[in-house]
């Protein structure tokens, strides 16, 4: 087994003060308030205290053609990385993925295109006002995108070109972006702003904060981790205290790049399952095998407590049910997780005690894990111990991996070396490439796909491996121990549904 908890994130310190440049713009402003004159009510116990817009003169939001222009700049001058994603989908995993998606529409558009578009297909000749077919009167699902980025320049606007498709499908109004980003050395501050004006004047709002403080402030490593993580979500507590807006889902994300799809699919499982935290898998090349191995298992745990493998994907995990179904591309429940993007439900952050990242309470002889193990920890605590890994969402932090993980699909005479004569056409749902463990992007739903998963109470013990960080190892420092869970995580109600995000289907 071998730890490399995130090693990207521990590189040495550098600090350059560079001024700050926040573009917050009076005019962006103006744009936004548009949004908040539209009554949301919020399902879960909060009282509505309906924010009061002062009248303001109104900066029109671009007309559809104004926005469909920005869309087509922003996604073609951009993805570098994940412009393959989904761009040759088979056209039945597009139509299935349409279908399935559809219920996280959050506009009323007279036109498909944009919809089609976001999927990596070009618009069919549809009449662009044709009525939208979803009914958008129920109260807008919010969504909160939580972002830490450092010398980020490579992977802004693969970033961004992917945000801005999937704010396309889930509603711009309803995406709020925060970025935290802690003294980058490159150009990233640049191209930040850059994104920031052209997402902005479509109505999606984007926040970017620089901080100046470096690790040398503080004690522990993993303390400073958590702050950074914490900084991306002062905008969330912000808007509940100024204006009273809650968010409905936090999509929490490093510098890596998932698909369209992928995240798509990420936010679709957390809301079909109503789910605490809902992870994908992310995948590293291991020199040794000559294979791209499971990466994040400093922190992944399975639903028994035991540490996921780093080891290909039929290996990854020891829980025998938990192996099956994995192995079987189904969702799986697990006991922590993070894994390059999670998807977090936000009442444990709103409502006291409030959840937030921290490091172990290392005097009350808490185990010193991640600070990613030690929310889930808490999520549990508080009652939202839904916590899944969805396997058909792969992430790969470079460009081998990405290619092994996401072979292309070939065309089925190639495979069997001879073509058929006359006869049914193939079929599609039994191509022998969607059995492999790493096959095509597009590979077609089944139908338990969909199902929602059986949760369970945790487990009584974790493992845990250490990492005080007092010496200078990169990695866990502490001999691992079976560490006691808290009884709360151990009852029926540490799972049942608190906060109910499911979507109409
Ligand atoms: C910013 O945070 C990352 C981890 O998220 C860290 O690797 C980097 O060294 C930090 N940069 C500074 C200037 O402290
Ligand atoms: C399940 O957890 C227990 C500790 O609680 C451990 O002893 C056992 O080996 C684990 N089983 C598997 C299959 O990992
Ligand atoms: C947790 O449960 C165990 C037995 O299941 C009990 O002995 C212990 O006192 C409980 N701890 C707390 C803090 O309630
Ligand atoms: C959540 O809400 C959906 C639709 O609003 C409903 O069908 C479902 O039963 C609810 N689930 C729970 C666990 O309350």
């Amino acid at each position: 087994m071998n730890p490399k908890p995130s090693s990207s994130r521990f590189n040495a310190l550098i600090k350059i003060p560079t001024p700050i440049a926040l573009c917050i713009g009076v005019i962006c402003g103006l744009l936004i308030s548009n949004f908040f004159s539209a009554p949301s009510i919020p399902s879960w116990p909060y009282t509505h205290i309906p924010s009061r817009t002062p009248l303001r003169n109104k900066v029109p939001l671009p007309t559809h053609q104004q926005r469909e222009r920005v869309f087509n700049l922003l996604t073609s001058l951009s993805p570098h990385y994940t412009k393959e994603c989904t761009r040759q989908s088979q056209p039945l995993y597009v139509q299935q993925a349409q279908e399935r998606y559809a219920p996280l529409k959050g506009y009323q558009s007279p036109n498909h295109g944009f919809w089609l578009s976001a999927l990596g297909l070009s618009p069919s000749p549809q009449s662009p006002y044709q009525a939208s077919t979803s009914d958008v009167t129920a109260k807008p699902h919010k969504y909160f995108f939580a972002i830490n980025l450092y010398n980020s320049f490579d992977v802004i606007p693969d970033l961004f070109a992917t945000l801005f498709k999937v704010a396309s499908i889930l509603g711009y109004q309803n995406v709020y972006v925060s970025i935290y980003e802690n003294g980058s050395t490159d150009q990233t501050k640049a191209l930040l702003r850059i994104f920031d004006a052209l997402t902005r004047s479509v109505g999606m709002r984007v926040t970017i904060r620089t901080s100046m403080r470096t690790r040398g402030a503080f004690v522990h490593r993993i303390e400073y981790l958590a702050e950074v993580r914490n900084a991306a979500f002062v905008p969330l507590h912000e808007l509940r205290e100024s204006n009273n807006e809650i968010f409905d889902t936090i999509i929490f994300m490093n510098d890596i790049l998932p698909c369209v799809d992928d995240l798509l699919e990420l936010i679709w499982q957390s809301r079909r399952n109503s789910a605490g935290i809902t992870c994908a898998a992310d995948y590293m090349y291991h020199d040794d095998l000559g294979a791209p191995v499971f990466y994040d298992n400093w922190v992944a745990r399975d639903i028994n407590g035991t540490a996921l493998e780093n080891a290909p994907f039929n290996a990854i995990f020891h829980h025998p049910p938990s192996a099956h179904a994995w192995q079987a591309h189904l969702p799986v429940q697990v006991q922590s997780c993070w894994n390059g993007v999670a998807i977090l439900d936000p009442a444990p952050f709103y409502s006291p005690p409030h959840v937030k990242f921290r490091m172990a309470k290392i005097v009350q002889g808490e185990c010193s894990a991640s600070e990613c193990s030690l929310i889930c920890n808490d999520y549990w605590e508080r009652g939202y111990g839904r916590i899944m890994m969805v396997p058909r969402v792969k992430l790969a932090y470079d460009r081998k991996v990405f290619d092994i993980i996401h072979p292309k699909r070939r065309n089925l005479e190639k495979i069997r070396g001879y073509s058929r004569l006359g006869g049914l056409p193939d079929n599609p749902r039994t191509d022998p490439q969607d059995r492999a463990w790493f096959g095509p992007h597009d590979r077609l739903f089944t139908e338990e796909e969909g199902e929602p998963i059986d949760f369970v109470p945790g487990p009584s013990h974790v493992w845990c491996w250490g990492w005080d960080g007092a010496g200078d190892l990169d990695g866990p420092d502490v001999d691992p121990i079976w560490e006691p869970m808290a009884n709360r995580s151990r009852l029926a109600d540490a799972i049942l549904v608190k906060h109910n995000r499911s979507m109409i289907l």
